[in-house]
């Protein structure tokens, strides 16, 4: 029996973290919550029996006491990863931070080597890892079904209401209070792509940019705000008040802590989560792809895109003497073995968490491991590191219209460090 502290009970620490405890109260129990939130931090409190003492205005004040639990949940935005992540280390907990892990390419590689100065058990919140769905590509890989691994194409399908939620209008729509969308989003099939081949990327080259949700594709007369009076209300995909009174909780919460139609109605009228998605102070990409090189000639490209009907991923890893294809909403990985006719299909189980079963999925990986030395997940956290460094890469490519070579930018950034310190 684990116990935890959380920090940031938000979406994903109420809702993935927080409820598998609830479910699972013989395996993980959390004793003490901070959030400045106070209806956030005193639901999660309530759920989880939670006592006054226990609760905590912010970070800082329940790091600066002294170890209370085994483990230690950070579950906040963003930019708010690394402090509280490098002082839980530093007073003994194991940590699960959630992704990415930083917004900086040096404080990754602190993290990593915090964890191993305080000896703790570390893991980064990539999910997807943790699906039957990928679980099932990888053995098959491992297996050798395909022969020699040459080629992947993954694709994230984010979809366009997702994208304009959480990318337009939402709380990843600007890198200055966000990350760069490729970081923020796809940290984690970067990650996916690292575990398929065993490797990080030897080059790396990317494009993209924001084409779509920007104001010279606003309609004619499209006010400022979906309720001002928009004259293509009726047809419009991202006419809020239709999008959020439809919305799931997940979505509702981002835009207000009592989830009723009203409260979203009230929300929307001038909040963010009410903005003409062409009328936003987004500047995050909505499309972006990458070329990457691995050792032994394995190539992959990867697309991350609004731009699709579907909210899912789908990939093609294509072998000397086979090729897998998958489709994660569907939870169907298909087999072709070149030469013969028949195809072989497997339907993975999506169990009821989200991501294909990967919120669930990682929740018990992380429990099994804190059963372990904290030098067994040490293989999770240097893929998620390289993740992080190739998005990073990335995005200097994307800007500057360069083949990044990894190695040198890792040097880079190392070298940085040391001059700074
Ligand atoms: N692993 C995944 O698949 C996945 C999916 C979605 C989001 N995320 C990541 O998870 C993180 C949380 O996302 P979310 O959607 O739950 O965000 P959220 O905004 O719903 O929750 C963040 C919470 O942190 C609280 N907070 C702010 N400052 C704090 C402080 N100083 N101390 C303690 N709490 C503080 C906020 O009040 C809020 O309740 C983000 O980094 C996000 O990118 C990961």
């Amino acid at each position: 029996m684990i116990k935890a502290i959380m920090i940031g009970s938000g979406a994903r620490g109420i809702g993935v973290y927080g409820a598998y405890a609830l479910i699972h109260p013989d395996e993980i129990s959390f004793i003490a919550v901070a959030d400045p939130d106070p209806v956030r931090r005193g639901y999660f409190a309530s759920m989880h029996g939670i006592e006054l003492s226990m609760q905590f205005q912010d970070a800082v004040t329940i790091l600066s006491h002294p170890k209370m639990a085994d483990a230690c949940f950070i579950c906040t935005q963003d930019h708010h990863h690394v402090e509280p992540a490098l002082q839980a280390m530093k007073l003994g907990y194991h940590l699960f931070l959630e992704k990415p892990m930083a917004i900086h390419p040096l404080e990754c590689i602190q993290l990593g080597r915090a964890s191993i100065q305080h000896n703790v058990h570390f893991m980064i919140g990539h999910v997807l890892r943790y699906t039957s769905f990928f679980q099932t590509i990888k053995r098959l890989l491992d297996e050798g079904s395909i022969g020699e691994l040459m080629t992947i194409q993954h694709n994230e399908n984010v979809s366009f209401w997702h994208h304009a939620h959480s990318y337009v209008r939402g709380n990843w729509r600007n890198e200055a209070i966000s990350s760069p969308m490729l970081l923020a989003k796809s940290c984690h099939d970067l990650d996916l792509l690292i575990w398929f081949v065993g490797s990080h990327p030897t080059s790396i080259s990317s494009f993209g940019e924001l084409s779509y949700f920007t104001p010279n594709h606003a309609p004619s007369g499209a006010p400022a705000f979906c309720m001002e009076g928009c004259p293509i209300e009726k047809t419009c995909p991202y006419f809020a008040p239709r999008v959020y009174t439809n919305a799931p909780d997940w979505m509702r919460l981002a835009v207000s802590n009592d989830l009723s139609n009203e409260s979203m109605l009230s929300s929307i009228q001038k909040g963010p989560y009410g903005r003409c998605v062409f009328h936003s102070d987004n500047d995050v990409v909505d499309h972006q792809v990458l070329i990457l090189e691995f050792p032994k000639g394995v190539t992959a490209s990867f697309t991350m895109t609004a731009f699709t009907h579907e909210n899912t991923r789908t990939i093609k890893l294509m072998g000397s003497t086979g090729e897998i294809r998958g489709h994660m909403e569907k939870g169907i990985v298909e087999l072709y073995l070149f030469g013969r006719d028949e195809v072989i299909s497997i339907q993975t189980n999506q169990g009821s968490s989200g991501h294909g079963g990967g919120d669930e999925g990682i929740m018990k990986a992380y429990i099994e491991l804190l059963n372990q030395e904290p030098t067994s997940g040490i293989h999770q956290v240097n893929g998620a590191i390289s993740a992080h460094l190739t998005a990073f890469a990335a995005e200097i490519s994307r800007h500057e219209k360069k083949t990044v070579l990894y190695e040198d930018y890792v040097k880079q950034v190392m070298d940085s460090g040391r001059t700074n310190s």
